[in-house]
């Protein structure tokens, strides 16, 4: 495969051959992209998550973490006559929620950090889908979380949250690191930390229960998602999963060869017999988190 139609419009960060951060907090997400590549993925997650709810209709709710906004359109319409506040860091997200939800009179959107957002009102629920994982300190921000929810009202503030849990993306990280370490690459990681936190649902509950929150239901569960061939495969995993690791190469050629060869690693690797289905796949594991503020 030929990589001109991967496209790095981002505005992309570097690490500098010393191993120093350049600019690193300009790096920003391609909205665009993942607009419509998170309909094949993220999009299926949340519409699940939402159903874990049975809706009043005039909740109050966040959306911490909107992304491009596709849930947060859901989110409005089941609370029709309450208001959703989509909350995102990264001002592409927010710029193309706004384009989605331009209709939306009832949605409120807010760049900010979700783990010390203020919003002007308390809420009855926070939903929150495939975003807790860039956050490391899940003790601060469940925390936050309870101060951000209602405690007086009639209705329990809850928490509606899914994200990646331990284990997640265990073999495709696997392979990233592999690509990592090779010497033309292993100059410019030499500073980084783990993306992500993926944490065991025990780590969760515990945390939830000492800060106070009650009926908490916290568990794991397995969704391996199966991209239809190597094109769809390659441009969801560059704007997706690869997005902290491409933003600290220096320029387009060595993302594109950097991206070239791990998907050389996945196509090695894989078990050709059951098809390209099962190449091109991500081992996905969720944690689903409903928790109540009594
Ligand atoms: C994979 S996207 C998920 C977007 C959307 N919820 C969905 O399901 O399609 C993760 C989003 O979380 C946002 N995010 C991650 N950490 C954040 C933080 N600490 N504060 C605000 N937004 C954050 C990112 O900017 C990104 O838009």
């Amino acid at each position: 495969m030929r990589f001109d139609d991967v496209d790095f419009r981002a505005e992309c960060s570097s690490v500098s051959r010393r191993g120093e951060c350049v600019n690193i907090n300009r790096n920003k997400w391609d909205a665009q992209t993942y607009d419509e590549v998170s309909r094949l993925v993220q999009y299926r997650w949340g519409q699940q998550v939402l159903e874990w709810r049975k809706w009043d209709g005039n909740e109050r709710v966040m959306d911490a973490g909107c992304g491009s906004g596709l849930l947060t359109e859901l989110l409005a319409q089941k609370v029709p006559r309450g208001r959703v506040y989509a909350v995102d860091g990264d001002s592409n997200m927010i710029k193309q929620t706004r384009r989605n939800l331009k209709d939306l009179a009832n949605v409120e959107l807010v760049q900010s950090d979700i783990t010390n957002v203020k919003l002007p009102i308390d809420l009855d629920v926070i939903f929150s889908n495939a975003a807790l994982h860039w956050v490391h300190d899940h003790a601060q921000v469940f925390q936050h979380f309870w101060n951000m929810l209602n405690c007086d009202g009639d209705m329990r503030g809850q928490l509606l949250i899914q994200c990646g849990g331990y284990g997640n993306l265990r073999r495709v990280d696997a392979l990233i690191r592999r690509v990592m370490k090779l010497n033309e690459f292993n100059i410019y990681f030499t500073k980084m930390n783990r993306p992500w936190y993926f944490a065991k649902p025990n780590d969760t509950t515990r945390l939830l229960n000492e800060i106070g929150y009650i009926g908490t239901n916290v568990s794991l569960h397995n969704d391996c998602v199966s991209l239809a061939n190597r094109k769809i495969y390659a441009r969801f995993v560059k704007t997706v999963i690869m997005k902290p690791f491409l933003e600290r190469l220096p320029d387009d050629k060595t993302r594109n060869r950097f991206l070239e060869l791990f998907l050389h690693e996945v196509e090695k690797r894989s078990n050709n017999s059951m098809g390209p289905q099962s190449t091109w796949s991500l081992d996905y594991v969720r944690l689903n988190i409903i928790a109540d503020k009594p």
